[in-house]
């Protein structure tokens, strides 16, 4: 079982990739999914049916409930989460039992999802932290963040990177937590380290920051649901 290894003292060393057989098969599903056509309407359907009770009808999420906004999300991240749920690499028992649904377990359906999620307009207020680390939580994230997010947080579809803007305080604490304790396991070890090293202070500093930022994005806005950027 993944979850007794991950007690083992061993995991501390070894990158969980080393011997677990399921992220080479997330490579290939979101490889996969990525080439698919992606078609929004069908998207749209799927998410009024089976995420707006969770994610709400615009897709904003619900600070309260610890439950992300996906809207305008990038696109490749949004793939390769809903791969790491089905594969069991990432753990969340509410998404495990919406992608274990065979309307929701294809690639298709993840093209079809992520398509839509991407092109929905950003939540412009999301829940904030109380205001008073934002230097720290800024110095922070300039210095040992922006360098693969961004730095105004809009992420990037090569690498698979996360936008963190426009996103709840409580989700942004939350997750720093879950990838800090290996609660999602197809992530590089040394992002892992990175938000290891962070205390309490300095982890809710950072996200207090980030659901802070507002203005224009340098490219996500210009971005097309398949990638390609207006100009
Ligand atoms: C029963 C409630 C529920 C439903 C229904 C649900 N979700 Fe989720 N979803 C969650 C929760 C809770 C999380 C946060 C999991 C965690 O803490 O790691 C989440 C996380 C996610 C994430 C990760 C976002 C990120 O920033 O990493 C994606 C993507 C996602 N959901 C997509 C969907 C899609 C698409 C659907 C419908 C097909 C859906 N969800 C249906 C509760 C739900
Ligand atoms: C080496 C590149 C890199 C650096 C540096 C980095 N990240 Fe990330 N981060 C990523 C990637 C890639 C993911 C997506 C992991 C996955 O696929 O589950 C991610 C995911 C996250 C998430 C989860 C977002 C969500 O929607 O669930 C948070 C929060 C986060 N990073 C915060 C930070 C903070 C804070 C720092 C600086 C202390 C940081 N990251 C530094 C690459 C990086």
């Amino acid at each position: 079982m993944r979850v007794s290894l991950l007690a083992s003292v061993l995991l501390c060393s070894i990158a969980p990739s080393a011997f677990a057989g399921s992220p080479l098969a997330v490579d290939e599903k979101v490889r996969n999914a990525l080439q698919l056509d992606q078609n929004a309407e069908k998207g749209k359907k799927l998410y009024a049916g089976h995420c707006a009770q969770c994610h709400g009808p615009q897709a904003l999420g619900s600070a309260g409930k610890v439950i992300p906004s996906l809207a305008g999300q990038r696109r490749a991240y949004l793939v390769k989460q809903l791969a790491d749920f089905s594969e069991e690499e990432r753990s969340s028992r509410e998404m495990h039992a919406v992608v274990s649904q065979p309307a929701l377990s294809s690639e298709q359906a993840w093209a079809d999802l992520s398509g839509y999620l991407n092109s929905l307009p950003r939540a412009s207020f999301p829940q904030t932290g109380d205001g008073r680390g934002l230097e720290l939580g800024e110095a922070i994230f300039q210095d040992q963040c922006a360098s693969c997010h961004g730095e105004d947080g809009r992420g990037d579809d090569d690498g698979f990177i996360p936008s963190l803007r426009d996103q709840h305080y409580s989700y942004l604490v939350r997750q720093m937590r879950s990838i800090a304790s290996w609660h999602r396991l197809n992530v590089e070890a040394d992002l892992v380290r990175y938000l290891d090293s962070l205390d309490t202070e300095e982890a809710t500093a950072v996200a207090d920051y980030l659901s802070r930022m507002r203005g224009p994005v340098k490219d996500r806005d210009r971005m097309n649901s398949d990638g390609t950027v207006n100009n």
